[in-house]
């Protein structure tokens, strides 16, 4: 209770900062991190900077192009918000923020993008029209990881025409993409409150952390194999998960008529799949979340006080951004470590 009563001090401290103009992010962005997340105590940690390219790329502002290359794909397709967004997650949670990502499979491996979780995977054509951009302007600096991080920010950003997130840059990228790191990594629709704790904590991300950054899925579609099980047969005896509202349960299986086709979508935020806003935890706090994962966030009595302050808009945003740099943080590439790619799906040199 002490703790959750602090994080809404810290995230009103936040937005009083914003509104005055302040950068914002950049000084709140401490996390309680444990293990291997110590570096990322200071948002910048394990050397990532603000605008770490402004003294390498004189000829072009690095963000400035990223940006609009991004609004751009944005304005003409609002459902790449989500996209992008979801690119960075992934690309964070499997060997950190590396771009291993976007490697493509060679003859002798699979990448991560092969992995079972890749099907609504996509952006990557954004993110190499950025990169080709960036490479006849200012050949071998930017790095496909930074290039991911910043168009994850940019996409969301799009609906607000202001920045809603710090990125720090600096990251290099990796030469390494497996696709047999993806499932331990990757938490399922299906993972209970601990696991996804346990998950998130092996990211030095906490319990504020993934409540906050489950509120991503206020934008974005998901495929309804993925929620079948809690609409027909959750516990294997046809019966329909009893977490989930009965009357929204009903919507679904309008949506999600059984026998499922794989191929058909939804919206994981009713209201408004294309804004990002708080009727996230609107909606889960009525227990209309749509995954096991989103309703199991109110199982744990700590969790379930988050959820409720991140009802205000404010809190949200606030704490979005800070938890988005922890994210962005997370086993990066810094100083030696790693090269910057000249094609984003290929290991230079291959
Ligand atoms: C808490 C653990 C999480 C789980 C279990 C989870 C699971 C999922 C699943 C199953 C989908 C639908 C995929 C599909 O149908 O193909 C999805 C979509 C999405 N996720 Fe998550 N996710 C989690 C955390 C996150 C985080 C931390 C972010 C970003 C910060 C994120 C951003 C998104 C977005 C934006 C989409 C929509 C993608 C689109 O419309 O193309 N998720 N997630
Ligand atoms: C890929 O595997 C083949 C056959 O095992 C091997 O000859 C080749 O050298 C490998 N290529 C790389 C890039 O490792
Ligand atoms: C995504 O994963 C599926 C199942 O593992 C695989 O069949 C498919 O080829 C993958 N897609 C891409 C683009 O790698
Ligand atoms: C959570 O899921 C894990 C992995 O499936 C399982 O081992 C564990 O018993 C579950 N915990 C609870 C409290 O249900
Ligand atoms: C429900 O699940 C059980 C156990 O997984 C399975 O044996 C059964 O066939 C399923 N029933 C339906 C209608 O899908």
């Amino acid at each position: 209770m002490r703790k959750n009563i602090l994080v809404f001090l810290v995230a009103s401290i936040l937005v009083v900062g914003c509104m005055a103009g302040r950068g914002h992010g950049h000084d709140h962005a401490r996390g309680g991190g444990q293990g291997r997340a110590h570096g990322h105590e200071h948002g910048d940690g394990q050397g990532l900077k603000m605008h770490y390219y402004q003294s390498q790329c004189r000829s072009v502002s690095v963000e400035e192009t990223v940006r609009g290359i991004v609004w751009k794909k944005v304005d003409a397709d609002p459902t790449m918000a989500a996209k992008l967004l979801r690119l960075h997650y992934h690309d964070c949670f499997v060997r950190g923020c590396d771009g291993s990502i976007l490697l493509d499979p060679t003859q002798n491996t699979t990448t991560e993008k092969t992995a079972g979780p890749n099907r609504s995977i996509s952006g990557y054509e954004v993110i190499d029209e950025i990169k080709t951009k960036l490479e006849a302007n200012c050949p071998g600096i930017v790095s496909c990881a930074d290039i991911t991080a910043l168009a994850a920010r940019d996409a969301v950003s799009f609906q607000f025409q202001r920045e809603i997130w710090p990125v720090f840059t600096g990251r290099k990228d990796g030469i390494v993409s497996l696709a047999s790191e993806v499932g331990g990594n990757l938490p399922s629709a299906n993972a209970n409150f601990t696991t996804l704790l346990t998950q998130f904590g092996t990211k030095g991300l906490n319990l504020n952390d993934l409540v906050t950054l489950s509120g991503a899925h206020t934008i974005g579609i998901s495929h309804c194999a993925l929620v079948s099980r809690r609409l027909y047969n959750f516990t294997g005896i046809g019966d329909a998960d009893k977490s989930l509202d009965p009357v929204y349960a009903q919507t679904l299986r309008k949506l999600c008529p059984n026998p499922v086709n794989p191929t058909t979508v939804l919206e994981m935020d009713p209201k408004s799949s294309l804004s990002f806003d708080s009727d996230y935890y609107r909606a889960l706090n009525q227990h209309k979340g749509l995954f096991v994962s989103d309703a199991t966030l109110l199982t744990n009595s700590q969790s379930a006080l988050v959820a409720k302050d991140l009802e205000n808009p404010l809190v949200f945003f606030a704490q979005f951004a800070r938890s988005m740099v922890k994210m962005g943080a997370v086993e990066v590439l810094t100083g030696g470590q790693g090269e910057v790619r000249k094609n984003c799906r290929v290991v230079n040199g291959q």
